[in-house]
């Protein structure tokens, strides 16, 4: 049995840090074990431009504990209004590292997402020219679909499509959540690439609805079925370049989460890299885990992998229940806050 590891070490390519208080409290997390991390621009208002997106880079990097190197990207969050100009003036001048789709209504702050799949097109075909990567909240919303089939219907109405008619654009489907989505994308790679969250490695529908329900399981897209969470694991695990690490840490405020109609998102940075490692530890594949948290992420960004490495030891601790903002009445749970956690980053701590 493995009880140490070192791997390069890893970048997150899906992340939550909110702005404010709660970026203060949250970025540290991510800045101890992460090289970079893809930052999600679903802020109210969302960033929508180049100068709100420079802006926020500049919040995240003051948001850094001392001596921190870790990296921002920063992504534009599309909407039918998105001009392909300003896209790539961001781009070429390094401020957007990608574009975000969030279907309206699919998820948090999704309100000001795209509603007419025919307008972006024009965006669509210039980040194919420029070689910007296209992020999706892969998820089709409307009443006649199924909440757990989102993912599925997407696929098939929206992405097989884009694949065809963009065939130069590099796509990632983001926290792929279901076996048909696994197959799919293995079937498109390496047009299509994929991140795995730790808690849908993790998690299964009965977890979250069937003992009770459990709002710090609720998440989009929504937590599927075993045989879910199994071809997802079996994906992560298999070291295909076409699968990587994306958290989609998500802090928010406890109010919000226990709410009537609750609010989708985990906070998880603070166990992040310690899940997946439990997660490979347990399917014997300790040996991938590099390569799915460290080397094909930066691959399909066409990035060169972090050259630092960070250490890993099964060595118990216990996770923090919440993580305060702004005062004491302001906090955020933790996922798997108040559990057992078997890993601990031992070496390469910031
Ligand atoms: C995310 C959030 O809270 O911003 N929530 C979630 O359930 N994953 C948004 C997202 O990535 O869907
Ligand atoms: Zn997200």
């Amino acid at each position: 049995m493995t009880d140490r590891i070192t791997i390069r070490k890893p970048d997150d390519w899906h992340l939550h840090v909110r702005d404010g208080a709660m970026l203060k409290a949250s970025l540290p997390f991510t800045a101890r074990h992460f090289g970079r991390a893809i930052i999600m621009p679903n802020l109210l208002p969302p960033i929508v431009g180049v100068k709100d997106a420079a802006a926020y880079r500049q919040r995240v990097l003051d948001a850094r504990p001392e001596g921190s190197t870790f990296t921002p990207l920063m992504t534009c969050y599309l909407t039918d209004h998105t001009d392909p100009d300003e896209v790539e003036s961001g781009f070429r001048n390094g401020v957007f590292t990608a574009v975000k789709l969030y279907p309206a209504n699919a998820t948090t702050n999704s309100t000001a997402g795209v509603t007419d799949y025919t307008k972006i097109r024009p965006v669509l075909a210039r980040m194919e020219k420029i070689g910007m990567p296209f992020l999706m909240h892969g998820e089709e919303v409307g009443p006649e679909i199924d909440v757990f089939d989102r993912e599925a219907v997407f696929i098939e109405r929206r992405l097989i499509p884009w694949t065809r008619d963009f065939p130069g654009l590099k796509f990632v489907l983001e926290h792929v959540s279901s076996k048909i989505g696994v197959d799919y994308v293995r079937s498109a790679a390496p047009q299509v690439g994929s991140t795995i969250t730790p808690y849908h490695l993790v998690l299964n529908r009965t977890d979250w609805l069937g003992y009770g329900l459990r709002p710090y399981m609720y998440c989009m897209p929504v937590i599927k079925t075993e045989q879910d969470r199994r071809a997802l694991v079996e994906a992560a695990t298999s070291g295909d370049s076409c699968f990587f690490l994306g958290t989609d840490s998500a802090p928010h405020p406890v109010a919000k989460k226990l709410a009537v109609v609750g609010i989708p998102g985990l906070f998880n940075s603070p166990v992040a890299i310690e899940t997946y490692a439990k997660v490979f530890a347990a399917a014997d594949a300790l040996d991938k885990l590099e390569t799915f948290t460290s080397l094909n992420g930066p691959r399909h960004y066409g990035l060169k992998p972090n050259t630092e490495t960070i250490t890993l030891e099964r060595s118990a601790w216990t996770a923090p229940e919440e993580v305060l903002f702004d005062g004491p009445e302001e906090r955020a749970f933790v996922y798997r806050g108040g559990e057992q956690i078997e890993w601990r980053v031992v070496h390469g701590v910031r």
